[in-house]
């Protein structure tokens, strides 16, 4: 029997990469996947598809809708902060109209197969805008400080709004009632993966920080020692990402949530990393945009009502994040090269 289809864009990605390995070993979908940029030919074998193309092709668009069926949608595909603040135009192209086009095949699947396609959206932190004024020594909730300052962030905004949009209140073009989407969204913290390293982010320190001791290589970080942030390792985001994806849908009071593990700054980081490798090279040279950027995301965000919902608990904290997944993998990954 032919097994349901699940589509991910962004599948080249960090997240994307490691949800196609999870979902592949699982067996239990077969994977349509979606990226700018050409998979390895390992990653490409375990999908049943891959599209090498741009979320704003209409033509392909149009192709995959018509290809498939897709039971879940996982919309990974985006421009992350740093990028999108040099070409703010592309940001909101790929972040605001691809989406709306992930969106609209997730709707038409939803009407013709009459049931609703779950539609999972990374988001980020990005969304929210914190000033100096604000108090962020509580937990910041989903519904606080939504002031982003970046275009990435603007536009993570948009589309939870978007996705709740259609998931509550979308009529088709006739204005007829129509089978909905199930949109749910993960607005996650800086990822750390020992497998890959980000680019084109700001949380971007963290991982590249322990990368570049594992390598020998010096590392300037682009933010002050005193920073602070929230993380978590790439192996509980795809957890939350699987578990917001099959948790019953009466059970979810709400379509957003915050998903985080710990908040250390970036001089925790670092002597965390220095344990490892006392000889490693690190120093702080903030450069001021993205410092900024950093600085307008919350130090803490509260994940409750995750845990609440569907029962979400991170299974890594800082220490056995490093000790027992980062420093293990990522001395593997690095030895003998
Ligand atoms: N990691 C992302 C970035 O830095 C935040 O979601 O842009």
């Amino acid at each position: 029997m032919a097994k349901p289809e699940v589509l991910i864009t962004g599948a080249n990605g960090e997240i994307g990469q490691r949800l196609v390995e999870y979902l592949e070993e699982e067996g239990r979908y077969d994977i349509v996947a979606l990226d700018l940029t050409e998979p390895a030919p390992e990653l490409a074998e375990k999908t049943k598809a891959f599209y090498r193309g741009n979320i704003l092709d209409k033509h392909l668009m149009d192709g995959i809708e018509t290809h498939h069926r897709f039971e879940i949608i996982f919309h990974l595909a985006g421009v992350l902060s740093s990028t999108g603040e040099k070409n703010p135009m592309l940001a909101h192209h790929v972040n605001v109209d691809g989406s709306l086009n992930i969106l609209q095949i997730a709707q038409n699947h939803s009407q013709a197969s009459g049931k609703s396609v779950v539609f999972v959206f990374s988001s980020s932190i990005a969304a929210y805008g914190i000033r100096k004024e604000d108090d962020t020594t509580v937990p910041v909730s989903v519904r606080q400080y939504l002031t982003p300052m970046t275009m990435y962030g603007i536009n993570k905004l948009y589309i939870e709004q978007l996705g709740r949009y259609y998931c509550t209140s979308y009529k088709g073009e006739e204005g007829e009632d129509s089978v909905k989407l199930d949109f749910r969204c993960l607005r996650f913290p800086g990822l750390i993966s020992p497998q890959t390293v980000p680019s084109g982010g700001t949380s971007d320190y963290g991982p590249e920080m322990l990368h570049a001791a594992a390598q020998g290589k010096p590392y300037s970080c682009f933010v002050s020692p005193g920073t602070m942030l929230p993380f978590m390792v790439m192996s509980d985001a795809i957890r939350s990402l699987i578990m917001l994806s099959r948790a019953p849908e009466d059970q979810l009071r709400h379509r957003i949530y915050n998903v985080t593990a710990f908040s250390v700054t970036a001089r925790q980081i670092m002597k965390k990393i220095e344990q490892y490798w006392p000889e490693a090279e690190i120093d702080f040279e903030p450069v001021l945009k993205r410092q900024a950027i950093v600085d307008s995301w919350p130090d803490r965000i509260d994940d409750g009502p995750a845990r609440r919902d569907w029962d979400w608990h991170p299974e890594y904290d800082f220490d056995s994040a490093f000790d027992n997944v980062l420093v293990p993998h990522v001395r593997k990954r690095y030895e003998n090269k």
